[in-house]
């Protein structure tokens, strides 16, 4: 597929909340596992896409420190989820460059997601291609929390003192450290909201909302997106 917007206008960071998937099961008359089954269908080409448009950064809201509380089986079918989708595709999106990093809290998931998570990232660290990063057991709030606590902790050794701290001391110490800010924020199924997602790095992203739920998330959709995200001009308070 060719570029949808010209080179220059594509976002460095696009990340999604993907939304969706229990009511576009729903409305098919299925299980809502089945429509996370289809969501990671919808995905595979949206990353393929990403490095051949040449964006640097995508990064996935795939579980939150909220959905725990979900019904227990819905939570443990996510969690399947994610390790078949390292299983299966991670030959390929090692092959096709993908750098993965996983944003939020590794040590409160299970072992196995975490091993598998832990891997896929060893793998492909230096992979100079996509940045693909997943958000999994991640939330805005607890990252920032997060980042204040290793700050005070690098304080309290003598490590740095207050003064020290400003908005790159800070930004180096969340998830999303080295990464550039959020260009683009897309969400699914009409929803426009945040749901604690990256609220210290979309303070000037552009939000696109789309109605379809994120199952037929296609190529033709994601264009479309980034060509309303192409149209938005984008002052950063300046005039
Ligand atoms: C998004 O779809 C997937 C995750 C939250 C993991 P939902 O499961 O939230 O689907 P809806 O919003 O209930 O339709
Ligand atoms: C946000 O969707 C989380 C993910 C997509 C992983 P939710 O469906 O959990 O958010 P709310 O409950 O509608 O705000
Ligand atoms: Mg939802």
């Amino acid at each position: 597929m060719e570029l949808p917007i010209p080179a220059a206008l594509m976002p460095r960071h696009v990340a999604i909340i993907m939304d969706g998937n229990g009511r576009w099961a729903k409305a098919h008359g299925m299980p809502r596992a089945w429509g996370h089954r289809q969501g990671v269908v919808a995905l595979e080409p949206i990353i393929s896409l990403c490095g051949a448009w040449g964006i640097e950064a995508l990064t996935l809201f795939a579980f939150s420190t909220e959905n725990w509380a979900r019904p227990k089986d819905e939570v443990a079918q996510l969690m399947g989820l994610i390790v078949e989708f390292f299983n299966k595709k991670i030959d390929e999106l090692d092959q096709k460059g993908v750098c993965i990093r996983m944003l939020g809290d590794l040590a409160g998931v299970p072992q196995v997601q975490r091993e598998t998570a832990r891997q896929a990232m060893e793998r492909t660290k230096n992979n100079a291609g996509l940045k693909l990063n997943i958000a999994l057991n991640y939330g805005g709030r607890q990252e920032i929390v997060r980042a204040a606590q290793r700050l005070a902790a690098k304080c309290a050794s003598g490590e740095m003192t207050p003064e020290d701290i400003g908005e790159t001391a800070f930004e180096g110490e969340l998830y999303t450290s080295g990464l550039p800010m959020v260009d683009l924020l897309i969400r699914t199924s009409g929803e426009e909201r945040l749901s604690n997602f990256l609220l210290y790095q979309c303070a000037y992203a552009e939000f696109v909302f789309v109605k379809e739920n994120w199952p037929d998330f296609s190529p033709a959709v994601f264009a479309a997106a980034l060509d309303a995200y192409a149209r938005r001009d984008r002052r950063f308070g300046k005039v």
